[in-house]
């Protein structure tokens, strides 16, 4: 693997039980790149998330960061896990208003008042909630939620950003502008970003690299274009074409 890969995985397996849900052999996420991942529902694509997000251990297997396995001493991992933020696919929100769900983080990281005050503030006006501040969390409409809920990973600037699904409830109009948020963090910030979405056209406006999952296997994964217009694999070609029988 190249230098330029932020996350690589080493005969991954994850099994809940004796059912192994997930086998990866070998794969990278390039830095600074947006990895798109696909596949048909229970393919293993959440867990694959949240074991990179380290919110659960593989049963097997390794991964590394930054080209070195996950540290021992329990402040590296600390370290390593505040470079990283993921957003769920069932959004997840604190009960409290939603400036404070947006400044709640940057508390924690202690970061001087005035720039919370900055960061939330610029969130709040580009997903359109700047007038909703001081609403509390739990009654926002379901489209609200989700923008915030993506609102609140990206406002911490983590080096890495992993997406579970991030605009699956939205209207087409909060897709595009989470969308172009995604593009202009990607852009100005070198935000790595893996996203998970059952939308496969959104997988080819977003992603530089593209990842198929079938059946809790890694099938294939190359630049986006190639994954789409010329895949090596006949599951791959027969899911991008929507042929796929499940
Ligand atoms: N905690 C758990 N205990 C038992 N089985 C689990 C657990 N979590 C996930 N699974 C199973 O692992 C498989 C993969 O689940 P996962 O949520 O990763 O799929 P997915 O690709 O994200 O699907 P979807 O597109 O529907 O979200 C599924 O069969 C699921 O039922
Ligand atoms: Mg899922």
């Amino acid at each position: 693997m190249t230098n330029s890969s932020i996350i690589r995985i080493s005969n991954l397996s994850k099994k809940y039980g004796s059912k192994e849900v997930l086998r990866v052999t070998e794969a990278a996420v390039r830095r600074g790149y947006i990895t798109g991942i696909i596949g048909p529902s229970g393919a293993g694509k959440s867990t694959l998330l949240r074991i990179l997000n380290m919110l659960e251990p593989p049963s097997k297997g390794e991964v590394f960061y930054y080209g070195r396995k996950v540290p021992a001493a329990k402040a590296d991992v600390l370290a390593l896990r505040r470079k990283m933020t993921m957003v769920f696919q069932k959004s997840v929100l604190l009960e409290m208003s939603v400036y404070d769900n947006l400044a709640y983080g940057l508390r924690a990281r202690k970061l001087p008042r005035a720039e919370i005050e900055k960061r939330v503030n610029t969130i709040l006006e580009t997903i359109g909630l700047s007038g909703q501040s001081k609403q509390r969390a739990n009654t926002l409409s379901g489209g609200e939620a989700q923008r915030l809920a993506f609102a609140r990973a990206v406002v911490l600037q983590p080096e890495i950003l992993f997406l579970d699904e991030p605009t699956a409830n939205l209207d087409p109009a909060n897709v595009e502008l989470l969308e172009r948020l995604l593009v202009q963090l990607n852009k100005d910030c070198g935000t790595t970003v893996l996203v998970v979405t059952h939308n496969l056209f959104q997988a080819q406006r977003l992603a530089h690299e593209t990842i198929f999952f079938y059946q809790g296997e890694l099938v294939e994964a190359g630049a986006t274009e190639q994954i789409f217009t010329a895949p090596r694999c006949q599951q791959t070609d027969a899911f991008v074409r929507g042929r796929m029988i499940y």
